[in-house]
């Protein structure tokens, strides 16, 4: 959470910074903020709100400055204001220090500061830390490159920070534990710094991601010096980009929400290209056939992730026991690395997260790791920290996903898991070669199918008029739809602030039929497959309650029709399949009831996109 950017080169750093910021907004909204250094003066301006909120804090007269940093935050330390807005200032006003992270020993330096005489003026953890690289500077007389990191040898916790200096108008000093950092490296010895590569890509391709515990200082004069927190020297390992500035743009779309639900049948198959031939039936995973011995061989499979790729790793589950017989347990991150969880070195742990950076899954990889397991990656963006973390894994092939509500992460996570299954099941001697080629057509068909279901969009949208003003919803499914209904609840209730629940369909008589009554809108996946006919039972048992039933169903259905208030017709696939296409649908219809309620859909209040705190 939190977007941070600095530029150093040639240029005016104003536009490059708010360009920046504007690109990692979907990291946090609550404030914005930026320092640059102006004729020998540190100017700092920040405020509560947007990015757009800052640019009217600083005016007509842009700063002609080029150095500067800037930071759009979201709140773990003090309410949204602008006092804890970033950057923050030493007590002397000569350093400004932005930071993505959490320090978790902040109270107690703080209290050995205030005892020292620090005075502070927010209640965030990041200012006590440009205090404290203050007090170090001052009591060792060290360059301010030895200070970071000497004050960052004494702070517990996740940082990801620039650190400008008024008396030194050509370095910025960086520094990265456990949050996202990248330094791009520009023609001209110009440098940017960021905490992802999207404000980097139009200027340059040539990138180094700063590894843990590493301290950077880039310098018009002397370049990219790069040491660890022991002060020992490292040598930077310059990548190439590959991501495409269109990616990163709306394309004509009145959010990337809607862009990227819209872009679903290109990113599954970008998701598939590659890995399925059709002609010799085999499933070519590197991540697999490398660990053959150990996928052959595994007595269980662990999955941890969080919010939509947890509910990804459900489907897994089905799938994974299904075709390829192995025993799966399905984590919230944060709950499985906090219980001392039962991990054996003949387990694989798959890790699954869109950002690669979300702080519980990553610190679920790592004591999984300690403990001897395989540890799989299924990440979305290209050298996130948990893809290099894991030992070996499969990206989905999204491309970037900047709307908060995950939605072509989902789908592009599930086909990847679903070719993992069908490879396992394969190496495992499982699954028929019947089985296998009809799945594996079954998934090669499936751009067209969304591509169909997408044409439901204006159906889904009057349909979404009817429960614009709902208070709850329910959302039910059973079987590989299960996870489904989990997830259309989540998108719902994220975006649009409507109170909703998924469940399946048979535990709806243990509890939630209470909440049913005329009001209540229930969103049934009723698909053809094995459990249709006990889903079209509970759909009588809403309806006997004059509960509204709006039934996502296969094609041709006649049974449902006949009773459901609205019915979504989607293209018939198998059971294993149903998932990527009929939570279509359900993203269309959140999306529409958030659009008429006046939602940001793409910055849904109180959320950010990248979760790099506990
Ligand atoms: C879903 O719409 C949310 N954005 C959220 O639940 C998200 O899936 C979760 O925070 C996990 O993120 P990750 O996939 O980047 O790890």
């Amino acid at each position: 959470m939190c977007g941070i950017v600095g530029y150093l080169g040639n240029e005016p750093v104003y536009e490059k910074v708010i360009k920046g910021l504007s690109r990692l907004e979907y990291r946090g909204y609550d404030s914005a903020g930026m320092a640059y250094i102006e004729n020998g003066d540190l100017i700092v301006k920040k405020c509560k709100g947007k990015v757009v909120d800052l640019e009217n804090v600083v005016g007509a007269v842009k700063p002609l400055s080029h150095i500067g940093i800037g930071h759009t935050r979201w709140a773990t330390h003090g309410v949204p204001n602008d006092a804890n807005a970033h950057p923050h200032c030493s007590g002397d006003g000569s350093i400004a220090l932005i930071h993505n992270g959490i320090i978790e020993n902040y109270a107690t330096i703080k209290q050995e500061l205030m005892n020292r005489g620090h005075v502070f003026l927010s209640d965030t953890d990041t200012e006590v830390l440009v205090h404290l690289i203050e007090d170090v500077r001052n009591a060792e007389g060290v360059s301010l490159f030895e200070a970071v990191r000497l004050a960052l040898s004494e702070v517990h916790g996740a940082y990801a920070i620039v650190v400008i200096d008024k008396s030194n108008a050509d370095q910025l000093i960086v520094a990265k534990k456990s949050s996202p950092l990248v330094i791009g490296i520009g023609a001209h010895d110009d440098f940017y710094i960021a905490s992802d590569a999207t404000p980097i890509i139009e200027y340059t391709k040539n990138v180094v991601y700063l590894n843990d515990d590493e301290v950077a200082r880039v310098d018009r004069k002397t370049g990219l010096t790069i040491v660890n927190i022991d002060n020992q020297s490292q040598t930077p390992y310059i990548q190439a980009l590959e991501l495409r500035l269109e990616a990163i743009e709306k394309g004509g779309y009145d959010s990337f929400m809607l862009k990227e639900i819209h872009e679903q049948p290109r990113s599954i198959e970008d998701s598939i290209r590659g890995r399925v031939n059709l002609k010799t039936g085999l499933i070519k995973m590197s991540g697999i056939d490398e660990h053959e011995e150990r996928w052959k061989t595994a007595q269980r499979i662990l999955i941890v992730a969080c919010g939509t790729s947890w509910h990804a790793g459900l489907v897994a589950e089905y799938l994974l026991e299904d075709f390829a017989r192995i025993p799966v347990e399905v984590e919230y991150a944060s709950e499985f690395r906090y219980r001392n969880p039962i991990i054996y070195p003949t387990d694989i742990v798959i890790a699954i997260s869109q950002s690669g950076e979300t702080a519980d899954t990553l610190a679920a990889v790592e004591l999984a790791k300690e403990r001897g397991a395989l540890i799989f990656g299924v990440c979305n963006v290209v050298g996130s920290s948990i893809s290099r973390a894991t030992h070996c894994g499969a990206y989905t092939h999204a491309g970037p996903e900047i709307g908060v509500a995950s939605t072509k992460a989902f789908t592009a996570q599930v086909v990847v898991l679903y070719q993992i299954a069908l490879s396992v099941a394969q190496k495992r001697g499982v699954i028929s070669n019947e089985r296998t080629t009809r799945l594996m057509a079954e998934l090669g068909s499936l751009p067209l199918k969304v591509e169909q279901v997408l044409k439901t969009n204006a159906l889904t949208e009057s349909i979404a008029a009817i429960y614009q003003h709902c208070s709850n919803a329910l959302y039910l499914g059973r079987g590989y739809s299960f996870p489904v209904a989990l997830e259309g609840a989540l998108k719902l209730k994220e975006i649009s602030y409507i109170h909703a629940e998924g469940y399946p369909a048979a535990e709806m008589k243990h509890g939630p039929i209470a909440l049913i009554d005329e009001n209540m809108p229930v969103i049934v996946i009723a698909t053809e497959g094995a459990s249709y006919e006990k889903v079209v039972s509970n759909i009588q048992e809403v309806k006997a309650r004059k509960g509204q039933i709006i039934a996502i169903v296969t094609e041709g259905d006649k049974t449902v029709k006949g009773m459901a208030d609205h019915v979504i017709e989607i293209p018939r696939t198998d059971d294993s399949l149903v998932p990527i296409v009929s939570v279509i649908p359900l993203q269309l219809f959140s999306y529409h009831v958030a659009i008429m309620r006046g939602c940001n859909v793409d910055q849904p209040r109180n959320l950010a996109k990248s979760v790099t705190v506990e």
